[in-house]
């Protein structure tokens, strides 16, 4: 087979094989198609979408990059949260260790920030010695021992999942249905996974900017989950303003840790209990949501959720001494305040996450370099009460020229009505 003749085949709306589409994931991982042919195939496909066997095909080959686990042997459910990516979106850090804490095994296999979404490997890595990169015998024994755990795509886990994403994060290619799906459900497949629950993002920082093409997303990345034999559910949550009091790196984590001793901020408990009960319902530990959420409470409040968190960090090295809050002391910071009298009426939610990569917690180019202080504290979203001076926003990090162009971003993200405008509803529809 030519890579361009498959190249060629797709950018004139024609539906590929399964074993072309085979032979091009091989021949990319096996470095035998060049980047610049791979960045066409997925341009290609991204104006051109794929049939439902051409992305089942297109998931196959990417499982089939790697190398597969499976711990059925532990006799225990295992399951995972994924979400399409947004600002502020730290669940992945409460949910493994809180759903672990009921005996549910996670083998979390995640990416870094697409575009102006953060990503949970960068977040996780802001540890200092948490290891990312773990070979597959070392992550299934941690597995084993610990019963969670969050790791990359690697040369052995997901490889073709690996190259993909970081290609698509740098040529625009990234909102297209089959490509969100692939790379999503090849890496749930290679974690061996009984169930999932998507968290599907919709609004103004959300690569799915209407729920009518988040509902299309849902049905497709179901009907890979039936396919695969992943009983998959789906939130639809809203991303018309970032999640949480703050978005950033470390201090993503240090929310999450103060979410898992109880305290967190009232939006990311409750998306964290919505989503975690769908998958203590589908392993029928429990029948109903409300007692589910009842218990899961209960396991941030007595500290069972925490210890697993704490037990994740050791297992995969990482200083568990460096996220106590206090001594996280981020070198510049900006208080950008209200201009005006009124009630916020919207925020560009996108927008904060680009004015975010400008501040260190994304790359423009693959080779930039994180900053793993920088962050924003939200004091204020949509529905709140502003008066003259009041800081909306916090913003953090290490290197005040990029703070400074930061700030100029954030300053158009926000609108004050003099009207009483509503809180935004979380959870648009399950
Ligand atoms: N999350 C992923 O893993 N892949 C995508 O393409 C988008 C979100």
């Amino acid at each position: 087979m030519i890579p361009a003749e498959i190249i060629e085949k797709k950018r004139d709306g024609y539906e590929l094989t399964a074993q072309e589409i085979n032979w091009f994931i091989e021949g990319v991982i096996k470095n035998k198609i060049d980047d610049s042919q791979l960045s066409s195939l997925l341009m290609s496909i991204y104006f051109r979408g794929m049939s439902d066997s051409e992305t089942n095909s297109l998931v196959q080959s990417m499982v089939d990059s790697g190398k597969q686990f499976d711990f059925n042997y532990l006799d225990k459910f295992v399951a995972d949260k994924h979400s399409t990516g947004g600002i502020g979106d730290k669940i992945s850090f409460i949910l493994a260790p809180l759903l672990s804490s009921f005996n549910i095994i996670v083998p979390m296999i995640a990416g870094r920030g697409l575009a102006y979404t953060g990503g949970t490997i960068d977040k996780i890595e802001s540890i200092p010695n948490f290891q990312t990169h773990i070979n597959f015998k070392d992550f299934s024994s941690k597995i084993e021992n610990v019963g969670c755990g969050i790791i990359s795509q690697s040369s052995e886990i997901c490889p073709a999942d690996k190259k993909l994403y970081s290609i698509r994060d740098l040529t625009g290619t990234i909102p297209s249905t089959p490509l969100i799906c692939s790379s999503i459900m090849s890496k749930k497949v290679a974690e061996g996974l009984n169930g999932l629950v998507m968290d599907i993002k919709v609004g103004n920082g959300a690569f799915m900017k209407t729920l009518k093409e988040a509902r299309s997303l849902a049905n497709e990345l179901k009907k890979i989950g039936q396919a695969f034999g992943i009983r998959t559910d789906v939130i639809f949550s809203n991303m018309a303003q970032p999640l949480g009091d703050y978005a950033g790196l470390k201090c993503e984590v240090i929310e999450a840790i103060d979410c898992l001793k109880g305290k967190g901020p009232e939006d990311l408990v409750e998306l964290s209990l919505e989503l975690g009960s769908k998958i203590m319902i589908q392993s029928g530990l429990f029948k109903n949501p409300d007692e589910s959420k009842a218990k899961m409470i209960e396991h941030l409040n007595n500290g069972k959720a925490l210890d697993k968190f704490e037990k994740m960090i050791l297992a995969q090295n990482g200083d568990l001494k460096s996220l106590h809050s206090d001594s996280y002391i981020p070198k510049y910071e900006i208080i950008i305040e209200s201009q005006e009298n009124g009630y916020i009426s919207s925020m560009d939610t996108e927008k904060i996450g680009w004015a975010l990569v400008e501040m260190g917690c994304g790359r423009k180019v693959a080779k930039d370099l994180l900053d793993n202080s920088a962050g924003i504290k939200f004091n204020r979203k949509v529905g709140d009460r502003v008066n003259v001076g009041d800081p909306v926003y916090e913003l953090f990090n290490s290197n005040a020229k990029k703070l400074n162009i930061a700030r100029s971003l954030l300053l158009k993200t926000f609108t004050i009505s003099s009207e009483k405008t509503p809180k935004q509803k979380l959870i648009i529809n399950t």
